[in-house]
């Protein structure tokens, strides 16, 4: 199969950690909260706890999100389960647990949310991480209509994940610099598309990811004449912490 024969089943919004900022990220909560907004497709992180259980966190510690201390992968998923991962957003999400991939896969599917899991694993972890996020992916999509798209910034990660689950659709994920090679590092990880940084996103690269055979996706998005403007040139998709998909300027 040539890259532009890959299909890419998925919508024009992808509400970023879940729900943007409306909720706290990578929690059920925030899944939810998307849902309500009319999103139809969430990106989170996703990384292994010391026993191995996929639970979703941004960072490579939960000081940030929670009212725990220290790195995911020392913690294992039976200490992570005691941790608030609501708190620090809002009193209405106090008590809010950390997600295992499981609940997620559970939850997006009953009701209809395409995902874009996005390995982040924890230092020196990239392809073990890689490879058994896409197995449990693989698992737990395995009857669905719209696989879970597969994005790291770790090719490593997306190495490994292209060798444990190659029917997957992956993407390899950009900041805010481009590398000429590009195309060869698509190819080499069977990627289906290019996510990138927002702001490095121009016309011409939007049109040179079309004219091989690969999708363009822009983080994070959360002005309307940015996103309008990206959505002219032809991005196939936006990650967006605040954009909502009915709002009336957009
Ligand atoms: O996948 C897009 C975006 O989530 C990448 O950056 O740091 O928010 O995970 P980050
Ligand atoms: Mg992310």
């Amino acid at each position: 199969m040539t890259a532009s024969n890959l299909s890419w089943p998925y919508p024009k919004l992808i509400a970023h950690r879940g729900a943007g900022h409306a909720a706290p990220e990578n929690t059920l909560a925030a899944m939810r909260a998307g849902a309500r907004q009319g999103h139809t497709m969430v990106e989170y992180d996703l990384k292994l706890s010391l026993d191995g259980v996929p639970v979703l966190l941004h960072d490579d510690t939960v000081d940030r999100s929670s009212n725990g201390q220290g790195r995911a992968c020392d913690l294992t998923y039976r200490e992570l389960a005691k941790l608030d991962f609501g708190s620090w957003h809002s009193r209405e999400y106090a008590g809010e647990p950390i997600p295992t991939l499981y609940a997620i896969a559970a939850f997006t599917q009953a009701n209809n949310l395409c995902s874009n899991i996005e390995i982040k694993p924890s230092a020196g972890t990239d392809a073990d991480t890689g490879r058994r996020i896409a197995q449990f992916a693989a698992q737990l999509w395995s009857n669905a209509d719209v696989p879970p798209l597969i994005s790291s910034f770790s090719e490593p990660a997306l190495q490994a994940a292209l060798r444990a689950a190659p029917q997957l659709p992956r993407a390899l994920l950009l900041g805010e610099t481009v590398p000429k090679d590009w195309p060869e590092r698509l190819q080499r990880l069977r990627c289906v598309a290019l996510n990138v940084h927002e702001t490095v996103v121009t016309a011409a690269l939007v049109h040179e990811v079309h004219a091989k055979g690969y999708k363009i996706a822009a983080w994070t998005v959360d002005e309307p004449a940015r996103a309008h403007e990206l959505l002219e040139w032809g991005c196939d998709a936006l990650f967006t912490n605040d954009i909502k998909p009915a709002r009336p300027d957009f």
